[in-house]
């Protein structure tokens, strides 16, 4: 077993880093408090080829692993998790979905820009009233011969108004429940698509988070991705790679507050010494940092299976279920041991704090992913 990373795996990690710092910290303040979203930055990561981080070179992506991926995912939510869940919708929902099952023409077509980061895209599987209960799809996709006719709504959606390609998940055929399931590509644009308004948000305020509305929508039948009746399975099969972006998304909130409540206790001083020799101080970073790196384990374990093509449903449930359950605990530790400055928007620990909530509930909330595991353990 090595606990080492291989030169290409740091050269990612400093890249990351150096993107978060100087591009991404800059503004951040102010995009969260008037949600908006990190454009310019997205534009700039997917030049960089964060956006087709694990897509193979031969449709446009950089051709990294999974661990790569986990340290990049890191280092940007350090700083800006608005910015880094468009990288991990984009590698993980939606380039991997269409690189894994998508047929050498749409990996063409879609792919390809996909990957290169000339657009991005969006996962559309959660509804009004399908959300955890994800086979209860309202959305139908009804079979007319040469095309789908797609109506419905989709709630909650990542890049739901800022994506071009969307993968849209829809019932054919009640009867069947999830076997009658589909994942079809849909264009922005298509006659009958709308983008409902921005969601105002406790956390990632910058992400952008939509309804989208389908209205006889016409989605051409080579539009659809793998065998008729797939599509719960896409669903459920993509996700595990999603929870491992989302994972190490949370692992980076954590850390990112970990390091500036360390910084801050080594400069402020209390009782005339700084707040970091009083060992209530240095007793809470100790607790953080241990349960971080037991975080990091997680997702760099789950990681690992997934690169050495291992099955790792179970083990990116459970990295996520603890990231996140971390992320939540150390930011809220972080506001603390800033005292009043962590409560005011500056020292950007309140930001963090609001931001890993969503870690606990997109992609699976942790009961979702404690259904994984259990289900696992026990069969
Ligand atoms: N891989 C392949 N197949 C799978 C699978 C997996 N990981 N998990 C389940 N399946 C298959 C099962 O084998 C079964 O198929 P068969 O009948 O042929 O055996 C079928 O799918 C149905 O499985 P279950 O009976 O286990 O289904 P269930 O109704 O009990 O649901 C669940 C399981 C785990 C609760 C699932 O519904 C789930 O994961 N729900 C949460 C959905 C979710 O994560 N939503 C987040 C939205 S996406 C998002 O947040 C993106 C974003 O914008 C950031």
């Amino acid at each position: 077993m090595h606990f080492e990373f291989t030169e290409e795996q740091l050269m990612i990690r400093q890249a990351a880093r150096d993107f978060a710092q100087n591009e991404l910290k800059p503004g951040v303040i102010e995009r969260d408090e008037h949600q908006k979203f990190p454009a310019e930055q997205i534009k700039k990561l997917g030049e960089l080829g964060f956006l087709g981080l694990m897509v193979s070179p031969e449709y446009g992506g950089s051709g990294m692993d999974a661990i790569s991926y986990v340290l990049a995912m890191e280092e940007l939510s350090k700083i800006d998790s608005s910015a880094s869940v468009v990288v991990s919708v984009n590698n993980s929902l939606v380039c991997y979905g269409l690189e894994k099952f998508g047929t050498e023409e749409q990996k063409q077509k879609y792919l390809v820009p996909l990957a290169s980061g000339q657009v991005h895209g969006a996962f559309c599987l959660s509804e009004p009233e399908a959300g955890s209960d994800a086979t209860s799809q309202r959305t139908t996709a009804i079979d007319m011969g040469d095309h789908y006719l797609l109506n419905g709504t989709k709630n909650w959606i990542t890049n739901g108004g800022t994506a071009s390609t969307y993968l849209v998940i829809a019932q054919t055929d009640v009867a069947k429940g999830h076997k009658g399931i589909n994942a079809l590509i849909v264009e922005k644009g298509m006659p009958g698509f709308t983008v409902g308004p921005k969601e105002n948000k406790m956390g990632i305020r910058g992400s952008d988070t939509h309804s989208l509305m389908f209205t006889d929508v016409k989605v051409p039948k080579e539009n659809r991705i793998g065998e008729d009746g797939f599509g719960f399975k896409f669903a459920m099969q993509t996700l595990e790679g999603g929870r491992i972006g989302i994972a190490a998304q949370a692992l980076g909130i954590a850390s990112g507050a970990f390091e500036l409540a360390t910084a801050y206790a080594k400069e402020r001083k209390t009782f005339g010494k700084p707040i970091a020799d009083h060992q209530a101080i240095q007793f809470k970073l100790a607790d953080m940092a241990t349960e971080i790196e037991a975080a990091r384990l997680l997702c760099l374990k789950a990681a690992w299976l997934k690169d050495n093509h291992k099955p790792y449903g179970p083990a990116s449930a459970m990295a996520k279920l603890f990231a996140s359950e971390v992320a939540m605990k150390t930011t809220v530790e972080a506001v603390q041991i800033h005292g009043g400055y962590g409560f005011v928007k500056e020292y950007h620990v309140e930001r963090l704090m609001r931001d890993a909530k969503i870690t606990q509930i997109y992609e699976g909330t942790s009961e979702i992913q404690k259904i994984v595991i259990s289900r696992d353990v026990l069969k």
